[in-house]
């Protein structure tokens, strides 16, 4: 995972770097560290958040116009000084920033060993540094060549930069399989570089996305890039769209507060100009260059995690349910180690958040090279996922920065449904008037989540108040409501953690109800259409053991609102809309404990936003 950001100009690279990182942090934060290049090279690191590192050089004058800065989420080495990033080499000429693994580090560690180099750390970022300074000592080479060679080397992922003492001109960055984008300043000669756009966007809308395999080369104010094969690129500049108000607070506690709350707008946005409810036609340009293709298919693959899972599961039955084609639902760590069945008539949906997730990434291009078309709802535009699919659609929820995924799910089921209605109409499963209901419920589904927000926030509160001490959870749904359940129970898990599980209802009589007692909150969705008589009866069995229930429920409802000890009403709305809205209760109940809990909700524990390693 890891946020990784360069600047090279003509100010003083350290507030460019600082702020970078706080926006990158998302991304990790064992430790955080900047190196800056003046008349010498300095690194700055600790253990801990930006904030620490900010602490710790409070009272230095740190300049140089060139420099470096990591956030890191530790997978070689504990979160600890020495294994913090910038590494420094053997020689302190040389400082790199990584992110992704690198597979083969032992091998080549012990290699390096053997010929007399040693190390500070144990991170497999330092065996790619030292190897570099080796083979640009050894071959006497320059730097842009010393890493070239090395990267021919090296097995895993990475974004990397790296700056030369010996070289104060020169800023070098090289990726694979983890993002990096470069942006090209407004003043002559300047440049920025890192992890994701939400560093450069204050400063310029001008990007490129490095390709896999491709190496920067930013020397004397003039960008080049070459391959790992060293053959010359030209490279495509693009303009940035997203804004800086979406990647800020804007008044709220928390970015995961303040996204619950800006679902009305991003589902919205994810579905406008998309379908006309009158017409009932559909505005994908996915939809309408397969045609062909979708008439002829044989059956989906989802494949996702996590959050991203979850609304691969509500697509597969909205999928099945109205274009009447299988669905599979896989998660992509899975699906990718196991030698699946895959044809070219399948179409391989990936779903992901950031669009670099590395097991959907890598599941996505074994589905490619055995002929599947793959198409890609990512949310981040130009991510590695949204460029290797042949076709998709994004979601359009804006920049999601809280780590656990609130408006980037309701924007994906808003897609999914929009998709499985598409590919009805196209595959003739699906008479007018269901469309036409379906379509007119989903119009006005933003401003139905806009007054559930207010009306159950609340409630939500005052629930959260009472249980926020209960050492487990179940979450309880059927049908549309079962990936609700598993929703919910994640999001609690992770931002409180609070043990938490999410269980088709009528399994729980298949072992969770042992666990029931009084002091076990047991949530359960429970809306009027999804097969309401069979989950009242669950209720009953949990009453009848004294358990504690949290329902949500259809506006209207009185039978569970007299069983359950909490009931939250949601819209009546069609069954396979309801995930849209019985979520957001949800989300706010896990939002409101983590708060009383004191835990860090944008950051929690041992987590990270973009998980860009296996
Ligand atoms: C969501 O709250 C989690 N933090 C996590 O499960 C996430 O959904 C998963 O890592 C997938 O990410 P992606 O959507 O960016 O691929
Ligand atoms: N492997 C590097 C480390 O452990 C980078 C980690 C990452 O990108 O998540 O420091």
């Amino acid at each position: 995972m890891c946020g990784i950001v360069g600047y090279i100009g003509n100010k003083n690279a350290f507030d460019y770097l600082i702020k970078g990182l706080e926006r990158l942090e998302y991304r990790g934060y064992d430790s955080a560290g900047v190196a800056l290049l003046d008349e010498e090279l300095k690194v700055y690191k600790t253990q801990g958040k930006v904030k620490d590192l900010v602490h710790v050089v409070q009272d230095q004058n740190i300049q140089g116009s060139l420099g470096i800065g990591h956030t890191r989420w530790a997978t070689h080495g504990a979160p600890n000084y020495a294994n913090a990033h910038p590494h420094i080499s053997q020689s302190g000429s040389l400082a790199m920033i990584h992110n992704g693994i690198i597979e083969n580090y032992a091998t080549i560690k012990k290699a390096l060993e053997n010929r007399g180099r040693t190390f500070a750390s144990d991170t497999d970022t330092e065996v790619l540094l030292q190897l570099i300074e080796e083979i640009q000592e050894k071959n006497g080479v320059e730097l842009y060549e010393a890493v070239r060679l090395a990267l021919n080397e090296v097995i895993g992922a990475y974004a990397i930069v790296l700056i030369d003492q010996k070289n104060p001109n020169i800023l070098i960055g090289a990726k694979k399989g983890s993002p990096l984008v470069v942006g090209i300043g407004q003043n002559k000669g300047e440049y920025f570089i890192a992890s994701d756009a939400t560093p450069i966007i204050e400063y310029t809308r001008q990007v490129s996305y490095l390709e896999d395999e491709e190496i920067v080369i930013i020397e004397k104010g003039e960008l080049s890039i070459k391959t790992l094969e060293n053959v010359e690129k030209t490279p495509f500049i693009q303009e940035l769209s997203i804004s800086l108000e979406a990647i800020e607070k804007g008044g709220y506690e928390h970015f995961m507060l303040k996204e619950i709350f800006e679902q009305p707008t991003s589902i919205s946005n994810s579905l406008r100009g998309r379908f006309s409810p009158t017409e009932l036609r559909f505005a994908m340009s996915s939809l309408i260059e397969y045609e062909d293709k979708i008439k002829n298919l044989k059956r989906i693959i989802i494949v996702a995690c996590g959050t991203s899972w979850h609304s691969g599961l509500i697509g597969e039955y909205l999928i099945e349910d109205f274009a009447r084609l299988p669905v599979e639902v896989e998660y992509a760590s899975e699906f990718r180690y196991r030698n699946p069945i895959i044809t070219e008539d399948d179409l391989v949906i990936a779903i992901s958040q950031s669009g670099e997730t590395a097991d959907t990434l890598a599941a996505l291009e074994l589905a490619k090279s055995k002929g599947a078309t793959i198409y890609g709802i990512c949310n981040v535009v130009g991510s590695s996922i949204a460029r290797l699919t042949d076709a998709g659609a994004y979601t359009h929820a804006g920049p999601e920065i809280g780590v656990a995924s609130t408006k980037a799910f309701t924007a994906q089921v808003s897609v999914l449904t929009l998709l499985s209605l598409g590919l009805a109409q196209i595959r003739g499963a699906i008479g007018t008037q269901k469309l036409r209901e379906m379509l007119s419920g989903l119009e006005v589904i933003p401003k139905q989540v806009e007054s559930l927000l207010k009306e159950c926030d609340n409630l939500c509160r005052e629930i959260s108040e009472k249980y926020h001490e209960a050492s487990n959870f179940l979450y309880l749904g059927r049908g549309y409501n079962f990936p609700i359940a598993l929703e919910g129970a994640l999001k609690l898990k992770e931002i409180s953690y609070i043990h938490a599980e999410g269980y088709p209802a009528a399994e729980m009589k298949h072992g969770p109800i042992a666990l029931i007692d009084e002091n076990m909150p047991i949530i359960v969705i429970a809306t009027k259409r999804g097969h309401y008589e069979k989950i009242v009866s669950n209720i009953q069995e949990i009453k009848a053991r004294n358990g504690v229930v949290i329902a949500i429920v259809s506006k209207g409802d009185n039978e569970v609102k007299a069983l359950a000890d909490f009931a939250i009403e949601i819209p009546d709305v069609e069954d396979a809309l309801v995930p849209l809205l019985s979520i957001i209760p949800l989300q706010l109940i896990s939002y409101y404990i983590a708060v009383l809990r004191g835990c860090n909700v944008d950051q929690p524990r041992n987590l990270a936003k973009s998980v860009t390693v296996e």
